[in-house]
């Protein structure tokens, strides 16, 4: 290409620029140089990072020019050139200092930052819609998983009734991994760490909050209301043993961290993240390793999967790479992309009133009488038993009790119960049952 014609197409080109040079950075700066000439067709102009901001300027890049990396992360907000910034930094600050900068200065972006969505989605798509431009973030759920524009486009004529996910990576590997090869939480998370799978510090991951920033972008699009991270009740995998995983291989059913989020009869929302039985012809069962996919249930679409990778830095950038072609079509040929709408404005039902069924495992010393106290004590919370199993163990003896649906506080309350009967020795563990009527 002559000179001329690079400096005629980098006039015309839309300009972008990128913060965060991370897994999900680099793959996004790779594939825009890789696929350069479809992207420009499709996009309607030439795409070009002019600017790329990092924290950390010590690090060796040496696949960038050292003109294009600056640490001066404002500069690339405010610079009238620039008309896409992508955020893929992470973190809450200077993340949402940056995205609202740069939506003041008309600058359209795509972030990929799930939990500053989570927490302050509200006041950036406001400042999106103030400002005439897109705020774009397909990426910020389920990696490459086409999932937000479906439920913001596609089906948003149907009334959505459902979302259950698994919408987390590491921890469907570990429970995958508990499940398939029998192994322990504790072995199975170092090793995800030795491969890459699990954080140094896995807590966001394994305690369920990444799933519950996810899930709160999910049910805020699908029920049109204001949903936030911390209106997601959330339990994550790190007490689950392999008895647990056991008893729920010996009635067919398969354990996996869900996230999910109801419209009730009452017109409330539930939300929440939760490991849970559900059973394995359930779609979600063939779910495995690093997988997400997330289920949806609409009063006239029916059930729909959406299945795919959920993380990594080649998936995620997919799906930035999409939210960039689509808002540069936007530049080029004109439109601004749908808005979230909380016009429904639903509340969030309080956990204790969410109905599901339980699976109870319980120590107890087994002698005559013991199974009707048990089972005395679910009456009277007016908790009704489904199924009950017993394996023998000496002196002592294990009950499995599978009940109907229940209310969380009723359960809670027979839970207590049963605890301080003399002769229940442990409350083994409580797990809730999904993908079943009740
Ligand atoms: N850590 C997440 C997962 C990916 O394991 O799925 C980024 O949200």
């Amino acid at each position: 290409m002559s000179n001329s014609s690079v400096k005629d197409q980098s006039k015309n080109s839309i300009k972008i620029g990128l913060l965060g040079l991370g897994n999900v950075g680099v793959e996004v700066a790779r594939i825009l140089e890789e696929e350069s000439s479809d992207l420009s067709v499709r996009s309607g102009a030439p795409l070009e990072i002019v600017k790329v901001g990092v924290r950390d300027g010590s690090k060796p890049r040496p696949q960038f020019s050292k003109n294009l990396i600056t640490q001066d992360l404002q500069s690339i907000v405010t610079d009238p050139e620039i008309s896409i910034v992508i955020e893929v930094m992470g973190g809450i600050e200077p993340a949402r200092t940056l995205i609202l900068t740069a939506l003041a200065n008309k600058k359209s972006v795509v972030t990929a930052n799930k939990a500053l969505l989570a927490k302050h989605g509200s006041e950036l798509y406001q400042a999106a819609h103030e400002n005439g431009v897109d705020l774009y973030y397909e990426a910020a759920v389920a990696g490459a998983i086409p999932i937000l524009r479906p439920l913001r486009e596609s089906i948003v004529g149907d009334h959505v009734t459902r979302i259950m996910g698994i919408v987390n990576g590491t921890t469907n590997y570990i429970l995958t991994k508990m499940d398939e090869e029998g192994a322990d939480y504790h072995q199975v998370l170092k090793e995800a760490q030795k491969l890459g799978f699990a954080e140094a510090d896995p807590s966001a991951d394994v305690e369920g909050e990444d799933a519950a920033a996810k899930l709160a972008i999910l049910a805020s699009l699908a029920f049109h209301s204001e949903v936030r991270g911390e209106d997601v009740f959330c339990q994550g995998i790190s007490h689950l043993t392999s008895h647990d995983i056991d008893i729920a291989k010996a009635i067919g059913h398969v354990i996996k961290l869900l996230a999910i989020a109801e419209r009730g009869d009452d017109g409330q929302i539930s939300v929440r993240v939760h490991p849970a039985l559900i059973p394995r012809s359930h779609p979600l069962a063939s779910v495995r390793n690093s997988f997400n996919a997330v289920f949806v249930e609409a009063k006239s679409a029916g059930e729909m999967m959406f299945y795919g990778r959920g993380a990594g830095g080649e998936p995620t950038a997919s799906a930035v790479l999409g939210d960039l072609v689509a808002i540069a079509r936007h530049i080029s040929f004109g439109g601004l992309g749908s808005r979230e709408s909380g016009y429904a404005n639903l509340a969030i039902a309080p956990i204790g009133t969410v109905f599901t069924r339980y699976l109870i495992r319980l120590d107890v010393a087994d002698r005559p009488g013991v199974l009707a106290t048990v089972a005395n004590t679910f009456a009277n919370h007016k908790v009704s038993i489904q199924t009950v199993r017993q394996s023998g163990r000496g002196e002592d003896a294990e009950l499995v009790v599978m009940t109907h649906a229940a209310t969380d506080r009723d359960l809670s309350a027979t839970v207590a119960s049963l605890s301080e009967l003399e002769i229940v020795k442990k409350v083994e563990s409580v797990l809730r049952v999904e993908g079943v009527e009740s």
